[in-house]
Parts: C-alpha cells; sequence; structure tokens
C-alpha cells in the first residue's frame, strides 16, 4: 500500500478530522471496554490520528505515560495539543519500524486495514506489550455503498474469519455495524475528504454510474481484537 499517499491523505484532514469522526469515536468507545489488563502504565496509540482513543484511555488510566505513533505528522500535532498532558511521540510507518520500548498495553483504532499485512504486525507488536486491542474494517463494509454504482468498488478487508485464523491466539473480539446517513454523493466525498480516509479501490475502476441518487448509506462493519 502507498504510505506516502495514506500519509498525505491523512495530514491534509488533519484539522478537519474530528468533526466527522463519529464512528471513530464510537469504534473507540468500544475498544477501550474490551480491554482487560487491570494495571496500565504504559500505553502506545498506534495510529492515534487526533489523539481520540488516548482521551478515552486517560479516563480510566491518567496516570499512565503515553506514546503516540502515527504516520502524519500533522495528525500527532493535533494529538499532541489536545492531550492533558506530554506524550511521547513516534512518527512512523508502524509497519516496518523496529519498536524499542515495552508497553502494557498497545491499541490501534480502526488503522490497521491501511496495513499490507495485518497478522504479521500482530505478531510484531505482541513482542512488545502485554496487551494489544484493535479494530478494522470487515469485508461487510460499504456494501450498501456499493450497491449505489453500476459497477461497484472493491475494497481488500479480510472477512473476521479469514483475519482471526490468520493470527496466533485471539483472547476476545466481537463485530459491530454502524451506519452514515448522506444526502448525496458529493456530501459522501466531502465526509472521506473531512476525514482523510479516501476510500481506495483495489483495482483501476472504469468510469462508474451512480445508481442512487439520495440518500446513501454508507455502512461500517468493524471487528474489535483483543490479543
Ligand atoms: C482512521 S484514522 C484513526 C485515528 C485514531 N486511531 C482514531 O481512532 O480517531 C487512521 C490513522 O492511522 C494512521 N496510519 C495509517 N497507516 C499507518 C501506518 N502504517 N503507521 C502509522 N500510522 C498509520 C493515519 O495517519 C491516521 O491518522
Amino acid at each position: 500500500m502507498q504510505k506516502d499517499l495514506i500519509k498525505s491523505s491523512f495530514s491534509s484532514a488533519a484539522e478537519t478530522y474530528d468533526s466527522v469522526a463519529e464512528i471513530q469515536n464510537l469504534s473507540s468507545y468500544e475498544l477501550v471496554n474490551l480491554i482487560e489488563a487491570p494495571k496500565i502504565s504504559t500505553v502506545i496509540d498506534i495510529g492515534c490520528g487526533t489523539g481520540n482513543t488516548s482521551l478515552e484511555l486517560y479516563e480510566k488510566f491518567p496516570n499512565a505515560e503515553y506514546t503516540f505513533c502515527d504516520l502524519s505528522d500533522r495528525m500527532l500535532l493535533m494529538a499532541s495539543r489536545k492531550f492533558p498532558k506530554k506524550a511521547n511521540i513516534i512518527c512512523c510507518d508502524a509497519e516496518s519500524y523496529e519498536f524499542k520500548e515495552n508497553y502494557d498495553l498497545a491499541i490501534a483504532n480502526l488503522c490497521v486495514q491501511w496495513f499490507d499485512d495485518i497478522p504479521k504486525f500482530v505478531k510484531k507488536i505482541k513482542n512488545h506489550c502485554g496487551e494489544f486491542v484493535f479494530s478494522t474494517l470487515l469485508d461487510k463494509s460499504f456494501s450498501l455503498y456499493k450497491n449505489c454504482f453500476d459497477i461497484p468498488p472493491t475494497f481488500d478487508y479480510p472477512s473476521a474469519e479469514r483475519l482471526l485464523n490468520s493470527m496466533g491466539e485471539v483472547k476476545k473480539f466481537k463485530t459491530k455495524s454502524y451506519s452514515l446517513e448522506f444526502e448525496n454523493f458529493f456530501a459522501v466525498a466531502r465526509y472521506f475528504r473531512r476525514l482523510g480516509a479516501n476510500l481506495r479501490s483495489t483495482k483501476e475502476q472504469p468510469a462508474v454510474k451512480i445508481l442512487t441518487k439520495s440518500p446513501i448509506i454508507l455502512d461500517y462493519e468493524i471487528l474489535f481484537v483483543r490479543v
């Protein structure tokens, strides 16, 4: 996956992300509730974005030491400005970065779907943390949205089964669905631009006709995992 494109897309959305991150915030809430470790002194938030997951965590673990990790320096800046205490910063591609420290908890909310190899990353980060919780988009995401096109775009999000079977021991998982309704296709495009998550199609698409004018439902299917 082209990390430079992912980075520039999220960097240009750093200031608008919070105004549209409703689903991401609901997902943060679910993910934080999946944590089991009772005592957490050190946390790394991978793909921290503007820091909303860490803010949610801070309510539970205000005394922990926080490390923010993201590809985008502008996202990291937003996260540091908002956070009530000083956090360590790692600006990197978490997939290729050699983590040096160990953490009681690693958390990644709606970030790993941008990775090339999720199971490989899970194996790597597990060597550096006591507990890892993450959420990611599943193959059923955007199925209603895809129906809006005569030639539907294709995305390569994995099925829950494929992903869970390709990892080592999974301690707990759950799935949840969310949806947003938009007036028209332009509103969907604006939403993605503000979020920085321009939807990637896995193949070059021929020109497509939009079949549905309104409303357009954007449906998310999210997997939450603790390993
Ligand atoms: C959808 S946002 C989620 C942000 C945040 N976790 C939240 O819940 O609001 C995804 C974030 O992951 C970051 N990201 C994507 N690929 C990454 C990678 N390979 N390494 C580090 N961060 C990455 C993006 O820059 C972006 O800030």
